[in-house]
């Protein structure tokens, strides 16, 4: 539900710190993202070097204390660093994204002190890439639903996982990763289990790439976000020392929902800054270009779209701002903030579907072409209504959160 107005802090407090750090990544994006984006988009190259630099300035574990490694600031850094690299770049926000909310915060979240400081440390500094891993070939958005399986060996000292996990993002060049599978053994691999039975036997694993037993499987060529690889990856007979069960046997499905609740936040800041790189292009195309003797711009039609595009991309701010603070609560007073999170993902992935082809709209021509960035935040923009939760699974959540039903 959404949380009681009355005991929620009203307002958001910009600080001198998140200054400082919106003009700082505002002018690495700017200067040393947004100039190679197009030529990473081309190759679908990841990369690397500027991930290694996100890293140095601390980007790569945002909300992470710095004890472990990160900045030790809060959702609202987190979300401003988002909207200024997707502005730059989707495919860096992927690669961000992932190992800030999905990645640092499961361990963050539920990780014993060992666990933080060994697995967090290297990720959040940026010195190794971290990923997530929830989807299977056959399960989407029934994420419940897995087959990959985790068996305890006879001494009680690992557990062996088989299978194959999908689209995760990051898994190729993925040192470590948070891993969601079934450590029922005792049952079939049927896609018509109860589903509090298939709940309630979901664990989370902290993976090592390096070891044997893990392969990493074919790169998924697509539409968009083509800088932030995407891969399956393959476990035959992995041995997951017990130690790395994070946060208890069995816990692993609401880890991964915590875990998306945040991750969603991201989604929907990554929305945005697509949005407005492809709004700021939209408007400058608006003011210079001319038919008919006058620029586009002073035509109604175009103003409409202007109009229609702001009031939507200021719209999905508030929700992100909304759930931030329900989030911050959250963290510091218990509860949810599932509604808050979903809700701006929703809106502001639509808003951005919305904003791309009306900014490539007004550009005509030249809108389609790889010669402007136009027709890359069109295609990146597309997969912010599909992964962590299509629209569809958002509406599902938010409606049986406001309706009470599970
Ligand atoms: N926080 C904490 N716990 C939660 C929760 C949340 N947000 N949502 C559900 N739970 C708990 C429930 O309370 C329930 O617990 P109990 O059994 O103790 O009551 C349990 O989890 C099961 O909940 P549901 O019955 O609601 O589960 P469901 O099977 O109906 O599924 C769902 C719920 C919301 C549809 C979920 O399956 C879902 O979010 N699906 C989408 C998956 C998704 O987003 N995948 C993206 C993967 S990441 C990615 O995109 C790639 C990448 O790398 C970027």
């Amino acid at each position: 539900m959404v949380v009681n107005e009355t005991e929620r802090p009203l307002s958001l407090e910009m600080t001198a710190e998140h200054d400082m750090l919106l003009t700082a990544v505002r002018d690495f994006a700017q200067r040393e993202i947004a100039p190679v984006a197009a030529e990473f988009d081309e190759s679908g190259e990841f990369p690397l070097d500027t991930v290694r630099k996100m890293g140095e300035m601390g980007l790569m574990g945002i909300e992470v204390p710095e004890e472990y490694g990160g900045a030790g600031m809060d959702t609202l850094a987190h979300v401003l660093t988002m909207i200024e690299i997707a502005k730059a770049d989707a495919s860096h926000s992927t690669i961000l994204s992932v190992n800030n909310s999905l990645y640092c915060n499961g361990i963050l979240w539920f990780g014993t002190e060992a666990q933080k400081r060994e697995w967090i440390t290297p990720v959040a500094s940026g010195a190794e890439v971290g990923a997530y891993s929830l989807t299977e070939p056959m399960s989407g958005s029934d994420a419940g639903n897995m087959a990959s399986r985790a068996m305890l060996n006879e001494a009680g000292t690992h557990y062996i996982i088989n299978g194959r996990k999908s689209w995760v993002t990051s898994a190729p060049f993925a040192d470590r990763i948070v891993l969601f599978t079934m450590t029922a053994d005792h049952l079939p691999q049927s896609p018509n289990l109860d589903r509090g039975t298939t709940h309630r036997n979901i664990t989370a694993f902290l993976v090592d790439t390096s070891q044997p037993g893990f392969s990493r499987g074919k790169t998924e060529p697509k539409l968009g976000i083509r800088a932030s690889a995407t891969s399956e990856i393959i476990f035959d007979d992995y041995a997951c020392p017990v130690e790395n069960v994070l946060g208890g046997v069995g816990q692993g499905f609401k880890i991964a929902m915590t875990v998306l609740d945040a991750g969603r936040i991201g989604i929907a800041a990554q929305a945005l800054g697509i949005a407005e790189a492809a709004y700021e292009a939209a408007l400058i195309y608006a003011r210079e270009r001319e038919a008919f003797g006058a620029p586009i711009g002073s035509y109604q039609m175009i103003q409409q779209k202007i109009a229609d595009m702001k009031t939507r991309m200021e719209a999905g701010r508030a929700l992100i701002y909304q759930a931030i603070i329900a989030k911050e609560r959250a963290l510091t007073s218990g509860g949810r903030y599932t509604t808050e999170a979903s809700m701006a993902k929703l809106f502001c992935s639509e808003a951005a579907a919305y904003v791309t082809d009306e900014a490539l709209q007004i550009h005509g021509g030249m809108g389609y072409s790889k010669e402007m960035p136009l027709e890359r935040y069109y295609r990146d923009a597309r997969i912010t209504r599909i992964y962590e939760g299509t629209s569809e699974i958002q509406r599902m959540v938010i409606a049986r959160n406001e309706l009470g039903l599970r």
